[in-house]
C-alpha cells in the first residue's frame, strides 16, 4: 500500500495549523527551519545537531552518502519520526519541539518519496484530488489545472498502470503539489527512473516547483543531482551538517578534503609545512594559518592538472601560476565522451595522479608527460 500524501486542507490555510494569529512572516522569514535536530538509535546519533533553514521558492538539497541520516532528517520535519531534541519552525511558528508537536497532518508538507506509487484503484484525477478537500468544483478545478502544469491533460481518466514512469512521476508531483503545501520534502524522488529520462523529468519538476513558488528539501546522494536542482547545498555525513551554501560555493570552496571528493575524483599530495609554505615537487604552496612541521594535502581535481609534452627530458618552465612541472609517465588513458582520462606514474615518488584533458587525448602508455597544477584551483588542508 502506497503512503498516502500528508499534507491534507487545501481550503482554509490557517486553520488547524498552529499559527498564531499575531505570528508576523516577513520576507527573511525561512520557510523551514529546523535547528539542533537529533535522533539517536540504539544510543547512536544518526543525526546529530542538524540545523538549517529553507526559504520561499528556494529549493535546498540535502545531499550526503547513504547511511548519512537524510531520511530520518526528512521524517521527522514531515512528523512520521520523532526528534530526541530540537525544533522545527514552519513560517517561523514552532511545529515541533518542546513547546509540542503539530500532527503530520497538519503540517501542510507534501511528501515526494522513493516509493512514489500512485493508487493504482484510483484514476489519475482521483490521485489529483486524493489530498483536496472542498466544493467539489473547487476540487476539480485544482486537479485540471494541476495536471496542465505537469502536462498530462489528457490523461484525467487514464488509470495509472497506463502511463509511462516518467509520466506517474510527473502525476505523483501533481498530487503532492495540489494541496499548495507549504513545503516539499522529496527523498531521491527520481531514484527509480532510468538515466535518460532522469535529467528530462528532474528539469519539468523544477520548473514545476518553481512556478508554484513551493519551499522544497530535496534528499539526494547524487551530487550531480543536487547541482542541477539546488539553489542551496547542505552537505551532510555522519549525522550532521558539514558544509551549506549554493553550488558553486559548495564546489569551488569545499571545507575539506572529503567535500572535494563527494563531487569529483581527486588527486591528493602530501607536504610538510615551513614557514606558512609547503614544498613539493610541483612547487611551493601557501598553508597560511599552518604552524612549522604541520602536515598538509594539496587537494586538486583531474581537470586541473595540466599537461605538457616531454622536450629531451624537460618540460615547460616554472610559472608563478602553474609552480613547477614534475614528470610522470603515462599508465592508461580512456576516451570518456567529454574529455579523456589520464592516469600518470610520477617520477618522483611513483604515486599515481589522474588527469582529464577535453575531447580526445590518448596518449600510449609508457610515454613521459609533465604535469603542474593549477595555483588557483587546489586546495590545502591540514591533515588529519
Ligand atoms: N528505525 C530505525 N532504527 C534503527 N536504526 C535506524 C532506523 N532508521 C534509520 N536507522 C539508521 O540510521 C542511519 C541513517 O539512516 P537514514 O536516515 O535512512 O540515512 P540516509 O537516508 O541518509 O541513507 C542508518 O545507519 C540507518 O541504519
Ligand atoms: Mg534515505
Amino acid at each position: 500500500m502506497p503512503d498516502a500524501p500528508v499534507a491534507i486542507r487545501a481550503g482554509n490555510p490557517t486553520a488547524s495549523v498552529g499559527i498564531p494569529a499575531r505570528q508576523i512572516v516577513t520576507a527573511d522569514t525561512p520557510r523551514l527551519e529546523i535547528r539542533a535536530l537529533t535522533r539517536r538509535f540504539d544510543g547512536r546519533a544518526v543525526v546529530d545537531g542538524v540545523s538549517l533553514q529553507v526559504m520561499p521558492g528556494q529549493v535546498t538539497c540535502l545531499l550526503g552518502p547513504s547511511g548519512c541520516g537524510k531520511t530520518t532528517t526528512l521524517r521527522m520535519i514531515a512528523g512520521v519520526e520523532r526528534q530526541d531534541a530540537g525544533q522545527i519552525l514552519i513560517d517561523g511558528a514552532e511545529i515541533s519541539g518542546p513547546g509540542g508537536d503539530t500532527p503530520p497532518e497538519h503540517r501542510r508538507i507534501g511528501l515526494m518519496f522513493q516509493d512514489f506509487a500512485l493508487f493504482p484503484h484510483l484514476s489519475v484525477a482521483a490521485n489529483v484530488a486524493f489530498g483536496l478537500t472542498g466544493p467539489r468544483e473547487a476540487v476539480r478545478a485544482r486537479v485540471a489545472e494541476m495536471l496542465a502544469r505537469v502536462d498530462l491533460s489528457r490523461y484525467i481518466d487514464a488509470w495509472p498502470h497506463e502511463l509511462s514512469g516518467g509520466e506517474q512521476q510527473r502525476v505523483a508531483l501533481a498530487r503532492a503539489l495540489a494541496p499548495r503545501p507549504r513545503i516539499m520534502l522529496m527523498d531521491e524522488p527520481f531514484s527509480g527512473l532510468d538515466n535518460r529520462l532522469r535529467d528530462e523529468i528532474r528539469d519539468e519538476t523544477l520548473a514545476v516547483l518553481k512556478e508554484e513558488g513551493t519551499a522544497v528539501l530535496l534528499v539526494t546522494h547524487e551530487p550531480e543531482e543536487a547541482m542541477r536542482m539546488a539553489d542551496e547545498i547542505a552537505l551532510m555525513r555522519g549525522g550532521r551538517i558539514v558544509q551549506q551554501g549554493a553550488p558553486y560555493n559548495i564546489y569551488n570552496a569545499p571545507v575539506d578534503r572529503a567535500a572535494v571528493a563527494f563531487f569529483s575524483d581527486v588527486n591528493v599530495i602530501r607536504g610538510r609545512v615551513q614557514g606558512a609554505l609547503t614544498e613539493t615537487p610541483f612547487g611551493q604552496f601557501l598553508a597560511p594559518g599552518q604552524p612549522d612541521g604541520a602536515e598538509v594535502e594539496i587537494v586538486i581535481r583531474p581537470q586541473h592538472l595540466k599537461i605538457d609534452f616531454d622536450r629531451e627530458g624537460r618540460g615547460p618552465l616554472p610559472t608563478p601560476q602553474d609552480g613547477t612541472p614534475a614528470r610522470g609517465v603515462v599508465q592508461r588513458a580512456r576516451f570518456m565522451g567529454n574529455e579523456s582520462l589520464v592516469e600518470f606514474r610520477m617520477d618522483h615518488d611513483g604515486s599515481i595522479l589522474k588527469a582529464t584533458v577535453p575531447n580526445v587525448f590518448l596518449p600510449r602508455p609508457g610515454k613521459p608527460l609533465w604535469l603542474t597544477i593549477r595555483r588557483d584551483r587546489c586546495f590545502v588542508f591540514p591533515m588529519r
